[in-house]
């Protein structure tokens, strides 16, 4: 009996090194954290509960079968945030890669499913090259999985992803279905094909930042809703983001303290927005005087910057905001913001969380990039996500609401 809890103490040991101590020290050399480290920071503290910590890959072929590291190259399981249970996997770079192999995505489905099962959100930091080469088919099966468990988990459980690493091919699609994308300046690039791939085939010259880094996807891209200046931020702003949304679809979000008076007056409001209808204003000072405690945690900060979404508090109740930012383009409404807009809608309605609208907006950004670029159906999918949208909405016109646009924000 000694010597089995001997062996297993071992592998355990083993199992918490992943690819062994000279990969560790290579990832932090790149000034990323490993997987554990990773959990431990995003949890509450001493709350993960670890699963299938000893599964291998099952290939053999390509020297494979010499290559079994315990746990293949993602660690699962759950834990707590806000003291509220949630659903965790963690890429291990140092293990192939974190690359995706039969049994990693085994892995991360059961935990999936798990979370599915007991209506938890689901985090995922992702740190993986993609399919494991060696795998082949198997390892496109693995992804297949994942992605019909985020696509039927979607509306359901909140699913949250942090890109930390290189994740390219199958490592960014399962995220892309996810409700939000968080990336860390000088480390997280997410691509499908990486810049040897394109410089072979379209000749053009670029490298890992300006292809796939955080600041183009939460500039131009708007496949990142959040860019932090380092893990420990990242790991911060997911855990606030739990201060606003429910465990799951069926569920209120959780409730803040509500101290803040309703019948509060804030006469600075009568300076901030200009009587010229034309004068820009920064629509933030609006919004921050309104909400409790003037706390408003934006998505999609930097991504078409003439709408402004992310959640707040009102009178203890999360709600989601929107509003036209007239220092930003005018406050028009175009492709990205229409875009963006009618995702965080969506999010709000599957979720229970009640809309309120700032409307200051001179109505659709004319053009023919604009029309050729499809603003009638992307303008469009902002209006249906309204329409759709069941939970309470509420319209304060701010200043001025023409055109289309009047009837397209809420
Ligand atoms: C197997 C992989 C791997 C992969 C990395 N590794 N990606 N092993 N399968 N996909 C291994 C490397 O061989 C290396 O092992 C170790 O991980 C670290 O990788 P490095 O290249 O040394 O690290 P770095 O320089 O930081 O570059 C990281 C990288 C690069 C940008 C991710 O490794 C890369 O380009 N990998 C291939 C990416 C790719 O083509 N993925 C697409 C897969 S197809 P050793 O032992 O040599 O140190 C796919 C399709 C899914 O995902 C489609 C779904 C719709």
């Amino acid at each position: 009996m000694k010597e089995r809890l001997r062996q297993l103490e071992e592998l355990r040991r083993q199992a918490q090194l992943g690819g062994g101590e000279d990969r560790v020290h290579a990832q932090h050399e790149k000034g990323k954290l490993t997987a554990r480290e990773r959990l431990e920071l995003l949890l509450d503290e001493r709350s993960f509960v670890e699963i299938d910590p000893f599964v291998t890959h099952r290939a053999s072929e390509f020297g494979l079968a010499e290559r079994k590291v315990l746990g293949d190259g993602v660690v699962t399981g759950w834990g707590r945030i806000l003291g509220r249970p949630v659903c965790v996997f963690s890429q291990d770079f140092t293990v192939f890669g974190g690359s995706l192999s039969e049994a990693h995505a085994e892995k991360i489905c059961k935990v999936m499913d798990l979370a599915m099962k007991t209506g938890c959100p689901i985090v995922g930091l992702n740190d993986s090259g993609g399919a494991r080469i060696q795998e082949g088919v198997a390892s496109l099966g693995g992804y297949a999985q994942i992605f019909l468990r985020n696509t039927l988990a979607s509306g359901l459980i909140p699913q949250i992803s942090a890109i930390l690493g290189p994740c390219a091919g199958g490592a960014v699609y399962s995220p892309a279905i996810t409700d939000f994308v968080y990336m860390v300046r000088g480390i997280s690039y997410m691509f499908v094909t990486g810049p040897d791939v394109v410089r072979t085939v379209t000749h053009e010259e670029v490298d890992f930042e300006s292809l796939g880094g955080a600041e183009v996807h939460a500039t131009r891209s708007g496949v990142a809703h959040f860019a932090c200046d380092s893990e420990a931020e990242c790991f911060e702003r997911i855990r606030e983001l739990f201060r606003y949304i429910p465990q799951n679809n069926t569920e209120d979000p959780p409730r803040a303290p509500a101290d803040d008076p309703p019948g509060r007056r804030e006469e600075a409001l009568l300076d901030i927005v200009p009587d010229n209808p034309n004068k820009p204003y920064d629509m933030h000072e609006v919004m921050r005087r309104v909400v409790d405690e003037g706390r408003f945690c934006e998505v999609h900060a930097e991504y078409a910057r003439n709408i402004l979404v992310g959640f707040a508090h009102l009178g203890g109740h999360t709600v989601g905001i929107l509003a036209n930012q007239p220092a930003h383009l005018a406050g028009v409404l175009d492709i990205d913001s229409s875009i963006k807009g009618a995702r965080f809608v969506r999010f709000c309605d599957a979720f229970n969380i009640p809309l309120v609208t700032f409307e200051d907006v001179p109505g659709f950004l004319p053009g023919v990039g604009q029309e050729h670029g499809g603003i009638i159906k992307h303008g469009a999918k902002l209006l249906y996500a309204y329409c759709e949208a069941t939970v309470p909405k509420l319209t304060v016109i701010v200043r001025k609401a023409y055109g289309g646009a009047y009837d397209v924000m809420s």
